[in-house]
């Protein structure tokens, strides 16, 4: 390399170095923190204006309704709507009108929409493996609401919220077997079931049989199903008080309120007086009932409660925390009588 050459690399390397000194002191990089006190603790940054919080995706929770048969289904419905809205839930609510097969289109609309919880309130008890078991395969968890499936596998519904239908009939039963216990000879008892295959038709029933066992002078002497409603309840009454008189019941178990309604209509077209010449005990425990029950044309009411909602958009949240629910979740219920009913008919929500 020649001299000139030489004096020429000098020089650069010299501009070089200068540049680059003023390029550092002009960026004023800031100090680097070196303690915890430079910093606001997590709390003050949470609560500072800059701090904007993860944005929370809210569930999702299909739910199959089984119809609207009475005032206990819709206040059910109105309680998981309320529950919904106040937990910040997204409810996608779908009213089977008491058809099975609208229950199983209704759960696979809600795995297309891959909803995060599936809620069924099933109409009748057999007939849904295959279904969970499409469920299960989409990862949705299903929790059964009110009434109980019959499946082989538990494991393809969480939990289930709903009475302890065996215990209501149960008290039903009871409430007769005492009432009736100085009353010699033989005693008819009329039952009005609800939906046939449903899980409190079939309990309600198993549960005053169980009482009705301990004594021999007490027995069903006619029973049908009535759906639930107060128009079969009175068609289903009008045909058993066609048998002649020494045939009649003297006592009848509808198993909610609205059959009850209708059979009193029954009753009285029929020249009899409801709650005197034939004992009447029905479930639900509406408020209309309560009334009619401080009239003295029913003579007990079992409560079955709807309010459901709450405890129903707990479980959902706990489940998608990833906590572990029992199987089973069964609300407080009474029995109403004729003394309690003016009283409770103003606490009643529906
Ligand atoms: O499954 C609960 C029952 O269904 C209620 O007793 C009845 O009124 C309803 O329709």
């Amino acid at each position: 390399m020649g001299k000139m050459a030489s004096w020429l690399l000098c020089i650069l390397l010299l501009l070089c170095l200068t540049a680059c000194t003023t390029y550092e002191s002009e960026l004023k990089l800031p100090p680097v923190p070196t303690t915890d006190e430079s910093l606001p603790s997590l709390e003050e940054w949470m609560q500072s204006a800059e701090y904007m919080p993860p944005l929370k995706k809210s569930i999702v929770v299909g739910f199959s309704q089984l119809g609207t048969e009475s005032a206990w289904r819709m206040a059910n419905t109105t309680s998981i709507q309320d529950a919904a809205k106040e937990s910040g839930i997204t409810l996608i609510l779908k009213n089977a009108e008491q058809s099975q097969t609208k229950q199983f289109e209704a759960v696979r609309s809600f795995i297309r929409q891959k909803v995060d919880v599936i809620a069924i309130a099933p109409v009748v008890e057999s007939g849904w493996d295959d279904i969970l078991q499409e469920a299960k395969r989409a990862g949705i968890p299903v929790i059964i609401v009110d009434r109980s499936v019959d499946v082989q596998d538990s494991s393809l519904f969480v939990t289930t919220i709903g009475s302890d239908f065996y215990e209501e009939g149960v008290k039903a039963g009871k409430y007769i077997r005492d009432r009736l216990r100085n009353v010699p000879g033989t005693i008819r008892v009329a039952e009005l079931q609800g939906t046939s295959g449903s899980t409190p038709s079939i309990q309600r029933g198993e549960g005053f049989r169980s009482i009705l066992a301990e004594r021999d002078n007490i027995f069903f002497s006619q029973s049908a199903p009535a759906d639930f409603t107060e128009d079969k309840g009175r068609q289903v009454m009008n045909r058993f008080l066609q048998v002649p008189k020494e045939e009649r019941a003297q006592v009848l178990f509808a198993h909610n309120d609205e059959m009850a309604f209708g059979a009193i209509q029954a009753i009285q077209k029929a020249g009899l007086k409801p709650g005197e010449d034939i004992i009447i005990v029905s479930v639900d425990g509406s408020r209309k009932a309560l009334r009619i029950l401080a009239d003295g044309q029913i003579n007990a009411v079992v409560e079955c409660n709807p309010l459901l909602g709450p405890q129903l958009m707990q479980a959902a949240k706990e489940i998608i925390a990833g906590r572990t629910l029992p199987k089973r979740m069964v609300p407080r219920e009474d029995i109403f009588t004729q003394e309690s009913a003016s009283r409770e008919m103003l606490h009643r929500r529906f």
